[in-house]
């Protein structure tokens, strides 16, 4: 399989990005339209038999999250873009905005539709500058159009400053608030409790792009592409040692081999080297050794069954030179970073992970690192004390993928 252009605009394009114009290329004042004529409950099944799953790294179902926002009590609700995008190794987002931010942002305004949100906010990774004058510059146009303002949406864009913890939605809504980045107890779930404590829809960028491109067209267009599980196509951030790397699109279900080896995708491994392992689905994610990629495809069940995950679409290729000891003590680093240190296991856990990282003894210490990673899994408040020690684990669960 090769790649497909859906998500990211077709080279053909040549309009402006923030334009009127794109906006009728893309067929998304069509989905505009066709959503200002529909009931919230019709464009919740509609969005529930596209089978979308979220792509900011938990694969919630879309639609279950809308119907729930939808029905929950509250005279103010509220929907987020989650453009934060501090995971390592991923970039997929800032792509999809400078080359197409109407597609996220039409899918912000049809999710507000839907959910009955009259304010809605764009959250932007500190880094981003670029992407939020692309934001500015398509916001000021739909505003020009009637899509955004008083009588409709207003849309406001928030910069993050810098801190990975902050993509975590309920961290991100007490920055939002003017709060420290802190995540908060679930439940309750910001579905019924989010930002100023009334309900919030948020999602990531790619989601909202997805949304946009299925109304633009149908369900049944939206399922030309993918697989019996998942249905349409995924960007993929693929970095490290490869010819090509860059942010790629490709339906669900593609072989693994043929994104990382296809000319018009990663190309093959670089400087004529085998490939040693993929990290996928960025720092919380899960090493491949070349075995496993050889038998995987980009789908959830495939990936389930290699005890790994897709995760935001993050690719990070390593040939068979790299010390992956060397990359875990990078890892184990940027988490103890940044933790929020609010809670212990993770505050604690994530240092001692670095000592032990940095004391050379990854592989003697395996069953400490097990127990830590346990009492990190079930005690941790967010996810990513929660997952910090995943990708470690993975790798002292294949112990050929280390050369010491
Ligand atoms: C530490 C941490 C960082 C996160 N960063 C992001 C992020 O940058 N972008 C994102 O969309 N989701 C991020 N998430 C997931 C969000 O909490 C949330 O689940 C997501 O925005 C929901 O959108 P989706 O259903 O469209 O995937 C992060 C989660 C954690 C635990
Ligand atoms: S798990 Fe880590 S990042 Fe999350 S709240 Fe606890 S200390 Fe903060």
């Amino acid at each position: 399989m090769s790649e497909v252009r859906r998500l990211l605009p077709r080279p053909d394009i040549q309009s402006s990005a923030t334009s009127v114009e794109r906006l009728t290329e893309r067929g998304f004042d069509h989905a505009l339209s066709r959503i200002s004529t529909m009931t919230s409950e019709d464009i919740i099944e509609e969005v529930s038999a596209s089978g979308i799953k979220g792509r900011g790294g938990a694969a919630f179902p879309t639609g279950l999250k809308w119907s729930s926002v939808y029905k929950a009590l509250g005279s103010e609700k509220y929907v987020v873009m989650n453009a934060d995008e501090s995971e390592l190794g991923t970039f997929k987002d800032r792509v999809l905005l400078e080359q197409d931010p109407l597609g996220p942002l039409v899918g912000l305004l049809i999710a507000a539709h839907c959910v009955g949100a009259r304010k809605a906010f764009c959250y932007i990774r500190g880094e981003y500058g670029e992407v939020e004058q692309n934001l500015a510059d398509a916001l000021e146009m739909l505003r020009m159009t009637g899509w955004v303002g008083p009588h409709s949406v207003e849309v406001e864009i928030r910069r993050g400053a810098g801190a990975y913890i902050a993509g975590e939605e309920t961290a991100l809504f007490n920055s939002i608030e003017g709060k420290r980045p802190e995540p908060r107890v679930k439940p309750p779930f910001p579905t019924q409790k989010g930002l100023w404590g009334s309900p919030t829809l948020i999602q990531n960028v790619e989601t909202l792009a997805n949304i946009a491109i299925l109304f633009a067209h149908d369900v049944k267009w939206f399922k030309e592409y993918g697989t019996q599980d998942t249905a349409g196509t995924k960007l993929v951030a693929l970095s490290g040692h490869i010819r090509r790397p860059g942010v790629y699109e490709v339906p669900f279900g593609t072989a693994l081999t043929d994104i990382l080896q296809k000319a018009d995708l990663g190309g093959s491994i670089t400087s004529g080297r085998s490939l040693g392992a993929v990290l996928l689905g960025g720092a919380a994610g899960t090493f491949l050794g070349p075995k496993e990629v050889e038998n995987a495809s980009l789908d959830y069940p495939s990936l389930n069954k290699a005890g790994a995950s897709i995760g935001s679409g993050a690719m990070m290729v390593f040939d068979d030179t790299v010390d992956l000891s060397w990359v875990l003590t990078r890892m184990a680093r940027f988490f103890a970073e940044e933790s929020c240190g609010q809670c212990v296991p993770c505050r604690i856990g994530t240092r001692r992970i670095l000592e032990i990282a940095e004391s050379g003894n990854l592989r003697t210490r395996s069953q400490d690192l097990r127990e830590l990673g346990q009492a990190m899994r079930d005690a941790s408040i967010c996810g990513l004390g929660q997952t910090a020690p995943v990708a470690l684990l993975s790798v002292l669960d294949r112990p050929e993928l280390m050369h010491d």
